[in-house]
């Protein structure tokens, strides 16, 4: 018996782009193997862009957006899941090809599903979820300097985009990690909120604007970049020898115009994170070791919670960099 649930529906009928909340049932959904009711969702950039225009993303319509979700299987084809396992899905193209999770039920390939760690609730997942799996990922990689690559101790880590999703769990992280956190940020009024999460110096991201040399002072031993463009130049020509910088965003610009220095002089490693492709294997180890690193009091404390409607009214306000921390969609709210 097919169920009927909301979802925020995008359609681009005769090049015409509409976005509204309608009642599905459970029938319409085609893709998949494994039907899940969705407890939580989540509001990335990616889902910013897409709720906007589609972003060139999408190429079928009408189409249910949202790149994550958490939830409970409620019937699955496959033996690896049964009625009732809790799951979280992040990425595999889910939201941009496949029905997403801004809708009360998902239908999805099993292949894309992380059984929930017993010690994270549906809830903490999509606090965290596809901002905090690139967290983790951006802060493992990192981390390598020390342990994989076994370089000399990491001190100071810089992160840009800092009161962004992304930012701002990446802050909890390294902080947590042990390092001192420089957090780069365009608003003046957050001094204080990363602070509490964890930042030991506050950099104004204008500071990251304008030519660059070769190679500046170098400042950096790991940095967690969500920015992009112009200020990666810099940030890279300002890394520390052996230093690690995690690329994993463009809220800043596509383009960088770097050159070869910081790489055979300094042997600065640019490691690219796209956490929407990362293995099976990495995703478990990362989701059970995210439940060491994080402090949940503190997420849920930068974290608001939008239903539907207001997650419509949201969007834009991320897109114009208005927004800060976490932004949690309660579907069935
Ligand atoms: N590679 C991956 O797997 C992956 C996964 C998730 C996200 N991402 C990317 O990572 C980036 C951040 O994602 P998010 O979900 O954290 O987004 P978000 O919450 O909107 O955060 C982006 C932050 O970037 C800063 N920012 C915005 N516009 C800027 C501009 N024009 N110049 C410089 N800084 C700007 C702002 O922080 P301040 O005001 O503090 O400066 C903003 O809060 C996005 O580009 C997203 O597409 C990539």
């Amino acid at each position: 018996m097919p169920e009927k649930f909301k979802a925020i529906v995008i359609d681009n009928q005769n090049e015409k782009f509409s976005r509204k909340i309608e009642e599905l049932d459970t029938s319409s959904l085609k893709d998949g193997n494994v039907l899940v009711k969705v407890d939580y969702s989540d509001l990335n950039y990616k889902d910013a862009l897409i709720l906007n225009n589609g972003a060139k993303i999408v190429k079928k319509y009408p189409f249910v957006p949202g790149i994550d979700f958490s939830g409970t299987v409620v019937n699955s084809e496959d033996k690896k899941f049964k009625e009732g396992d809790r799951v979280i899905l992040t990425g595999f193209r889910v939201g941009e090809i496949y029905f997403g999770g801004f809708s009360g039920y998902a239908k999805v390939d099993s292949s894309f599903l992380v059984k929930s760690p017993n010690n994270i609730s549906n809830l903490q997942s999509m606090m965290m979820g596809t901002a905090g799996l690139t967290a983790l990922l951006c802060a493992f990689a990192v981390e390598s300097k020390e342990k994989l690559l076994m370089g000399s101790k990491i001190k100071e880590v810089l992160v840009t985009g800092a009161t962004g999703g992304v930012g701002s769990i990446a802050i909890m992280i390294l902080s947590k990690m042990g390092y001192n956190v420089h957090a780069a940020t365009g608003k003046k009024d957050k001094n204080e909120y990363l602070k509490e999460l964890g930042a030991k110096n506050i950099i104004d991201r204008n500071e990251f604007s304008g030519e660059s040399k070769l190679l500046e002072k170098g400042m950096w031993d790991g940095v967690v970049d969500t920015v992009g463009g112009e200020s990666l130049t810099k940030i890279l020509a300002q890394t520390n020898p052996g230093g690690v910088v995690a690329a994993c965003g463009n809220a800043g610009g596509i383009k960088i115009n770097t050159n070869v220095m910081p790489f055979i002089i300094r042997g600065v490693k640019l490691w690219g994170i796209d956490s929407s492709a990362a293995s099976m294997k990495r995703r478990e180890f990362v989701w059970n070791e995210g439940s060491n690193l994080i402090d949940f009091k503190k997420l849920e404390k930068l974290t608001k919670e939008v239903n539907l409607k207001e997650l419509l009214e949201t969007f834009p306000k991320m897109l114009k960099g208005e927004t800060f921390g976490r932004i949690l969609v309660n579907p069935n709210k």
